[in-house]
C-alpha cells in the first residue's frame, strides 16, 4: 500500500494540528510506504520531480523541513559511499531500517526524523566499525569477525554497504553450541513463591514518580547524564543498605556506569556468582563466570523534540526499569537473609540510548563478545505498565517472538505460568524494537518481555503524556517476579 506524506502524517500524527503546518513537515517527493510488517519505508522521487518548498514564518516548520531537506540530499549523493571511513563515523551514523535494505549513513537530525516519520531503524555503526576493524587486522581477530559475521556488513562491487543476512558460520551457530544448558523444569518454587507473593508496589512507585520528574532521560543530553547519575545513586544506597559488614553473605554486590560515546552511561549491577561446594574448583569457577542478565533501558525520547522536549517516559521504559530495580532490591533483602546465593553471576542493565537505535546495549554486546564472556541468557523487559485490560481478571504478557532465542522464551512463557497471574501471547515486532536485539545479533541468548498483546496499545509513548498516571504498577509487579524467578532458577541451574 502506497500513500502521501501529507495523508500519512495526518492519519498519524495527532499532536500537529494544523494541515498547512503538517505539509511543511515532510517535501512532497517524499512517499512513506507501508509494509506488512508495522514497518514504514521512506521512498524519494527522483530530483526532478521536487516541487519548490513553500517557506514558512514559522522557526520550527523551517527548522524540520531544512533537516529533511538535508535528509533528502544525504540520500541522493552521500548515504551510499563510504569515503572516508574515520569521518563518517565522526559525525554520521550507520542507519539500518529494514532487514532487506542496505544501511545508510546519516546525521543525527536525519536519524530524527526517521523517528518522528515513525520509519523503524537500527543504528549499526559500532558492529561495522568493529567489522572494519578486524577485518584491517587481516585475520588476527578472528574471533571478532565470527561475532560480526551474523549479520555481516560488507561493502559490496558498487562501494556500497549490505548486509548478509544469515552468512554460514554465523555467531549464532559458533556460540550456541557452547552455551550453558538451560532449565526446563522450575527447581526453585518453595523459596520463590513466598517471595514474590509479598511483593508491593510502593519503592516502585516511590521510584518511577521520582525518575520521570527529569524534563527527558535522553541519551545525549545533560538530562540523560543526570538521571543515568540518579539511578545509579539511588541502586548504591540499597547495596548499601543491604550489604552493610554486618551481613555474612559471601555474594559481592556492585553496580558500575558502562560508559558510551555520547553522555548517558549504562549501568550493571551485579551478584557475583559464588561456588556452593568446595570440591571441582574448576567447574566452579566456570559455573560462577557464567552471566544471567536482566535488563531495561532507562532513557526516553520525545519523537518531536529529542533534546529539549518533555519526555516522562513513564511506560516506556520508566516500568522495565524499575521492574527489575524491585527484583533487584527483593533478591538484595534474600541475600541479607541469607536465602539469595546465587552460583552464577547475576546482573542486572539498564541500558543508555535504546532510543537512539539500541546504542548502549549494542556497545555492552558487543564488549561481552569480544572479551568471550559466557552469557546464559538476557530476559529484557520493554514496556510493562500499561495494562490494556485493567478491569479484565486476566493479564497478558506478550513474548516477542523475533530476535529472541526460543528456548529462553519458553523459559519465559513457563516463568510467567509458575511464578505470575500473566497470560502468555506471542507478538512480532517484525524489526529490531529493542536492546533483546543486541545480544541476538551476537549470538547470545535473548528473550522479551512486553506488557499486552498490542505492540501499539500505548499511544503516548515517545511524548510528554508517557506519564506515571498511566501505568499500572499491579501489572508491573507481575513482571517483577518473572526477573526473581528467572534470578534464581538461572543464576543457580547447572
Ligand atoms: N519500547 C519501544 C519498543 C516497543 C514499542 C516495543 C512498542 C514493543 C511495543 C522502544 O523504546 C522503541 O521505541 N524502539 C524503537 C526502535 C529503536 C531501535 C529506536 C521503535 O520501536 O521505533
Ligand atoms: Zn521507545
Amino acid at each position: 500500500m502506497k500513500f502521501s506524506a501529507l495523508s500519512y502524517v495526518a492519519a498519524t500524527a495527532p499532536l500537529l494540528t494544523s494541515l498547512v503546518q503538517l505539509q511543511l513537515l515532510i517535501p512532497n517527493n517524499i512517499i512513506v510506504e507501508a509494509k506488512p510488517s508495522n514497518e514504514y519505508q521512506v521512498v524519494f522521487q527522483p530530483l526532478q520531480q521536487q516541487q519548490h518548498l513553500a517557506g514558512s514564518s514559522n522557526n520550527v516548520n523551517y527548522y524540520y523541513q531544512g533537516k529533511l531537506q538535508e535528509m533528502l540530499l544525504d540520500q541522493i549523493n552521500t548515504s551510499n559511499e563510504i569515503g572516508d571511513f574515520y569521518a563518517q563515523t565522526n559525525y554520521k551514523r550507520l542507519i539500518k531500517t529494514s532487514a532487506h535494505r542496505k544501511p545508510r549513513w546519516m546525521t543525527e537530525d536525519d536519524i530524527h526524523t526517521l523517528r518522528r516519520m515513525g520509519v523503524k531503524f537500527m543504528d549499526v555503526t559500532e558492529a561495522y566499525i568493529s567489522k572494519h576493524l578486524a577485518s584491517s587486522n587481516q585475520g588476527s581477530d578472528i574471533s571478532s569477525k565470527d561475532i560480526f559475521s551474523i549479520e555481516d556488513i560488507d561493502i559490496d562491487d558498487n562501494q556500497s554497504l549490505m548486509i548478509h543476512e544469515h552468512s554460514s558460520s554465523s555467531a549464532k551457530e559458533i556460540a550456541t553450541k557452547d552455551l550453558p544448558k538451560l532449565p526446563t523444569q522450575l527447581i526453585y518454587q518453595d523459596t520463590v513463591k513466598p517471595i514474590v507473593s509479598n511483593l508491593t508496589t510502593s519503592y516502585m512507585e516511590d521510584t518511577l514518580k521520582r525518575f520521570t520528574e527529569f524534563h527527558n532521560r535522553y541519551y545525549d543530553s545533560s538530562y540523560g547524564l543526570q538521571s543515568s547519575e540518579w539511578l545509579l545513586k539511588r541502586i548504591q544506597s540499597l547495596i548499601d543498605e543491604y550489604t552493610s559488614s554486618s551481613t555474612s553473605s559471601p555474594t559481592k554486590v556492585t553496580v558500575k556506569h558502562f560508559k558510551h560515546k555520547f553522555k548517558q552511561p549504562s549501568i550493571i549491577a551485579r551478584f557475583e556468582g559464588q561456588p556452593h561446594t568446595s570440591s571441582s574448583s574448576n567447574n566452579n569457577k566456570k559455573v560462577a563466570d557464567e552471566t544471567v542478565i536482566i535488563s531495561a533501558h532507562q532513557d526516553s525520547v520525545n519523537m518531536w523534540i529529542p533534546w529539549f522536549g518533555r519526555a516522562p517516559g513513564a511506560d516506556d521504559d520508566g516500568s522495565g526499569t524499575v521492574t527489575i530495580l524491585e527484583a533487584f532490591r527483593t533478591l538484595l533483602v534474600q541475600l541479607q537473609q541469607g536465602n539469595f546465593r546465587p552460583q552464577r553471576t547475576v546482573e542486572f542493565h539498564w541500558y543508555a540510548g535504546e532510543e537512539g537505535g539500541l546504542l548502549g546495549s549494542q556497545d555492552v554486546a558487543h564488549y561481552y563478545r569480544r572479551h568471550d564472556r559466557t552469557v546464559v541468557g538476557q530476559l529484557h523487559f520493554d514496556m510493562t505498565g500499561y495494562n490494556k485490560r485493567p478491569k479484565n481478571k486476566d493479564e497478558i504478557i506478550g513474548v516477542v517472538v523475533d530476535n529472541t532465542d526460543i528456548e529462553l522464551s519458553n523459559l519465559l512463557r513457563l516463568l510467567a505460568k509458575t511464578y505470575s497471574r500473566l497470560e502468555t501471547r506471542d507478538l512480532e515486532c517484525g524489526y529490531a524494537c529493542s536492546d533483546h536485539a543486541s545480544w541476538n545479533q551476537v549470538g547470545y541468548r535473548s528473550a522479551m518481555a512486553y506488557e499486552c498483546d498490542d505492540l501499539e496499545a500505548n499511544s503516548n509513548i515517545h511524548s510528554p503524556k508517557d506519564v506515571v498516571e498511566t501505568v499500572d504498577f499491579n501489572h508491573m509487579v507481575e513482571f517483577t517476579k518473572l526477573a526473581i524467578g528467572y534470578a534464581y532458577e538461572v543464576g543457580n541451574a547447572i
